[in-house]
């Protein structure tokens, strides 16, 4: 039960978080696992910048390093009626660039699934989504009742309104694996943040702050920037920047600065067509209830990652021994 006489600040934030690891998602899940602030209660992986089995394995490798433990459950392996499609040339073929991991598994049958993951919480929490939406859509055909009562807040690295697209002139890549599922999230009109291309476009990492990341002897360090190493050669190849865009650290960054983003309430549709607007998130009178982030701070960010995480990498001497004993 929650100690009712700590301040609410004191009392960590409950979240779950559906990722599909992924480099950006990676950065992103060791903040949050190193921010006490948060009580990560759940990670479910999801297809989307590798196959499920890559992000099962990846997110592994991650708590591993991070020396944290965590229920791991499955979002998604596929989308609700798209082909599946995995952003191998941004993120590598493993989903992690060039940072070295052990062999993916390839059967995930009886892992937790995200609505089971949902339901088993004692107390509503806010679910953070940096994949496709594919995983919660499927917990609100299950059971759209216990979504949302158990989800009291949802926020989204998903989407662009006046930003360009990052995989079609319009769409931004978790609306486009599966515009049905955002669909039908849009559709819940739960407590639904959309922190989309518009803000997430704000927060690079130029290539010179992952310098003490490749200078430094501690393996974590080396890891993070070899993952990061392939990351930046895709977006100096794809968008000629000295540097990467880390979309989905602006989410976490958002719950543990909440002065970060800005937001604005719109009404929002999602294209479902299969040409250039697949996954275009746009305004329309006849949408759903969002709350769009508009602006954000990034000097608020920016420490979070520079200290929680890189400054955490460079003196890691060790990987941490995590307990293998199965369950949590
Ligand atoms: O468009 C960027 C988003 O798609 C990020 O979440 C990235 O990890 C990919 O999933
Ligand atoms: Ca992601």
């Amino acid at each position: 039960m929650t100690d009712r006489t700590l301040p609410p600040s004191a009392v960590p934030l409950p979240i779950i978080i559906d990722s599909d690891p992924g480099i950006d998602d990676m950065l992103a899940l060791l903040l949050a696992l190193a921010s006490p602030e948060l009580d990560v209660r759940g990670i479910s992986v999801s297809y989307g910048n590798t196959t499920v089995e890559n992000a099962f394995r990846n997110a592994v490798a991650i708590l591993r390093r991070a020396g944290k433990r965590t229920t791991l459950a499955v979002g998604a392996r596929r989308p609700l009626k798209r082909p599946l499609a995995v952003a191998r040339d941004t993120h590598g073929e493993s989903g992690l660039g060039y940072a070295e991991l052990p062999p993916s598994g390839v059967i995930l049958d009886f892992v937790k699934s995200l609505d089971r993951l949902l339901a088993e919480q004692p107390e509503p929490v806010t679910l953070v989504t940096l994949g496709p939406v594919t995983g919660l859509a499927l917990a609100l055909r299950s059971d759209a009742e216990m979504v949302r009562a158990k989800v009291g807040r949802h926020i989204a690295m998903i989407g662009n309104i006046g930003a360009q697209g990052n995989t079609t002139k319009y769409s931004e890549f978790n609306a486009w694996c599966d515009p049905e599922a955002l669909d039908i999230v849009l559709r819940a009109e739960l407590p639904t943040e959309m922190v989309g291309l518009d803000v997430t476009r704000e927060i690079v990492l130029a290539q010179h702050e992952t310098t003490r990341l490749q200078h430094a002897g501690a393996p974590q360090a080396r890891w993070i920037n070899d993952a990061l190493r392939f990351y930046i050669e895709f977006h100096k190849q794809q968008e000629g920047l000295d540097g990467c865009i880390v979309n989905d650290v602006l989410p976490i960054a958002a719950l543990l600065k909440p002065a970060a983003l800005t937001f604005e309430e719109q009404l929002l549709v999602v294209g479902l067509d299969d040409a250039a607007h697949r996954g275009h998130t746009r305004i329309d009178p006849h949408g759903s209830r969002v709350k769009v982030a508009t602006r954000v701070d990034v000097g608020l960010v920016r420490p979070l990652l520079s200290e929680r995480v890189f400054r955490w990498a460079v003196h890691q001497t060790a990987t941490p021994i995590v307990s293998q004993e199965a369950g949590v």
